[in-house]
């Protein structure tokens, strides 16, 4: 997978009514992957987007899409959404039983395998399954919404996995995910990120590519 630093929009704060537009804009405007946020109701107080919708964004962009399941039972619908276009599957840690059987299965089809930490959630639950892995992805926000406040201790916790995998001497990236915008980024990257998602400071923002733009300023600094 590509090294360098990688930005993946939310599309959960886009005009869902104007979807098509909106991941082209954003295409236009720099981004590096497109991130859906699937969520089922159940392991989040929250529902958004099924198989249907990844495939619709595939339509609209060329770039990786990035799928965050925050389901129950996600072993149920991996197939499903790598049929769909998947590039990138993440499931919970706290919502998979088998998590390295979940983590082949997502191989199985072909699709980049990630797994997600809530902020709860500690590193150590990975140990015997972290070589198996193309991302992690530290939460920092409780799964569920856009817009929430950044919970600044995900910036030690970035820093510890990253700690980790410089012991291990592997490479699978660190995608951060919630509270993500200009004041956060730079030391989120320092503490060692690689991806970072960003629903509300993109979506929300007047001008995206200056938005993308700011962000890379601020990370090759
Ligand atoms: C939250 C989602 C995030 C969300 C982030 O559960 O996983 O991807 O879109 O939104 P912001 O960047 O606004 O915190
Ligand atoms: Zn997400």
């Amino acid at each position: 997978m590509k090294k360098e630093i990688q930005i993946s929009p939310s599309i959960l704060s886009a005009d869902i009514a104007c979807l098509d537009k909106e991941v082209q804009a954003v295409t236009k405007a720099g981004a590096d992957w497109i991130h859906v946020d699937v969520m089922d109701g159940h392991f989040v107080p929250n529902i958004t987007f099924g198989p249907s919708v990844v495939a619709a964004v595939k339509k609209s962009t060329d770039l990786p899409i990035d799928v965050h399941l925050m389901i129950s039972n996600p072993d149920h619908y991996i197939q499903d959404f790598a049929n769909a276009g998947a590039n990138l599957l993440c499931v919970h840690a706290e919502a998979s039983v088998h998590l390295n059987r979940t983590i082949q299965l997502i191989k199985q089809n072909g699709v980049k395998a990630g797994v997600s930490l809530n902020p709860g959630t500690p590193i150590n639950v990975l140990e015997w399954v972290i070589e198996e892995l193309d991302y992690i992805l530290i939460m920092s926000v409780n799964p569920g919404f856009s817009g929430q406040a950044f919970i600044p201790n995900s910036i030690k916790k970035i820093g510890s996995l990253r700690k980790i995998l410089i012991k291990k001497n592997i490479s699978p990236l660190i995608q951060v995910d919630g509270g993500v915008s200009s004041h956060t980024i730079a030391d989120l990257q320092n503490a060692g990120a690689d991806v970072f998602v960003a629903g509300s400071a993109v979506f929300g923002s007047e001008d995206y590519a200056e938005t993308i733009a700011q962000f890379r300023s601020i990370l090759t600094a």
